[in-house]
């Protein structure tokens, strides 16, 4: 079967054997965050022709299941792949919308470039997203704080071993539910700073989504975890210990007049779309928003003077999270008795509205899926 999704065309060969709707019913009371998959994938794949010019061709959706590489594949050896994730939230009346999913298809184009691999067009982007959600509709949950979370991702497919970029690449999505991130209450969370390793350099990889950065990160959020912290900060130690952003969320800071200031891009950090959200929804609450340095040292002074009243994180999975402590060996910023301040909560409640259904959608944020 052929299906129309934003102009591709996406062939159908649909699950023999999809998970019972009980055995559904259960995870989905439950899921936790990247347990369970749904039972299709959407995919794309590109290939150079012999005349050097690329193509995305074989738009398909079919049965989840295991990917067939070549030992030699590229992604194997060089690590040339690249990732997004974003949501698809169950509205009241169980229509499905997902949120700006241009700004991550964008973003994905502006990781393919930094990794060599081909720019997907948007259509296929949002034609694959659009198909996977329509067949696995019935995984996308409607409990509070919940979602299906997509993930697409590029990996370099070719057989080859030669150092350099890829002529055979394959674009796909995966769908998994999602619960609250953290699990249980929103409290705000310990996060242990980073000395010895940084996530990212000058002219490296930072500001794109790519399965390396994530690698070169877990040893710091092992360190982390052995020291009872959810998240870990990475701090520019070449550029005054400036906060640059946790292992898979951007910071905010609350200033004590209202305002709000994040780290200003430079290239060694994500660009969220949840940061340039909360921009604009402060921006939309009348207040203040400003892009600059922000040093360890001013986290530190600001906490204790009161200059600084509220600390959050933010991205897809987890929203907003308030940052209650920040600590390593010679650091402890801020108190374990912490409240999720208001401002945080404010914009929370917010986005996670526009997000769900409930908060009136002025930007033109959200695209229907099903
Ligand atoms: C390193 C890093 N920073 C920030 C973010 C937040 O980005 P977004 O709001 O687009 O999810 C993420 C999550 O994807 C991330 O992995």
């Amino acid at each position: 079967m052929t299906q129309t999704a934003h102009g591709v065309e996406f062939t159908q060969q649909l699950s023999a054997t999809p998970t019972p709707a009980e055995e559904r019913a259960a995870i989905l009371a439950a899921p936790g965050f990247g347990n369970y998959f749904t039972d299709h994938t959407a995919i794309v794949d590109y290939s150079v022709d012999l005349e050097g010019k690329g193509g995305w061709h074989d738009a398909r959706v079919e049965a989840y299941g295991p990917i067939s590489l070549d030992p030699s594949a590229a992604v194997l050896h060089y690590g040339q792949e690249i990732f997004e994730g974003l949501k698809a939230y169950r509205h009241a009346d169980g229509s499905i919308w997902t949120f700006r999913p241009e700004a991550n298809a964008a973003r994905m184009n502006q990781s393919a470039r930094r990794l060599a691999l081909p720019e997907i067009p948007e259509d296929y982007f949002l034609g694959a997203i659009r198909q996977l959600v329509s067949v696995d509709k019935e995984w996308v949950p409607s409990g509070d704080g919940e979602a299906l979370y997509l993930r697409p991702f590029m990996i370099a497919t070719e057989a080859f071993l030669g150092v350099r970029a890829a002529r055979e690449v394959s674009f796909r999505v995966i769908a998994s539910p999602a619960g609250n991130y953290f699990g249980g209450e929103l409290k705000p969370v310990s996060i242990w700073i980073s000395r010895e390793y940084a996530r990212a350099g000058r002219g490296g990889t930072g500001a794109a989504k790519c399965g390396g950065n994530y690698a070169a990160s877990l040893i710091a959020q092992q360190e982390a975890e052995a020291h009872g912290c959810k998240q870990v900060l990475f701090l520019d130690h070449f550029n005054d210990n400036a906060v640059e952003e946790l292992g898979g969320m951007n910071v905010f800071f609350v200033m004590k007049d209202g305002s709000l200031a994040t780290p200003a891009l430079t290239g060694t950090i994500l660009e969220g779309v949840t940061r340039s959200s909360v921009m604009q929804v402060a921006r939309d609450m009348g207040r203040a928003v400003a892009e600059r340095k922000i040093t360890l040292d001013e986290w530190r002074d600001g906490v204790v003077s009161g200059d600084i009243a509220e600390v959050f994180a933010c991205g897809t999975a987890a929203v907003i999270t308030p940052i209650g402590v920040l600590k390593d060996n010679t650091e402890f910023i801020g108190s374990e008795d912490a409240k999720a301040g208001e401002t945080t909560m404010a914009i929370r409640a917010t986005l996670l509205g526009i997000q769900t259904g409930t908060v009136e959608d002025t930007h033109g944020w959200l695209t229907r899926l099903a």
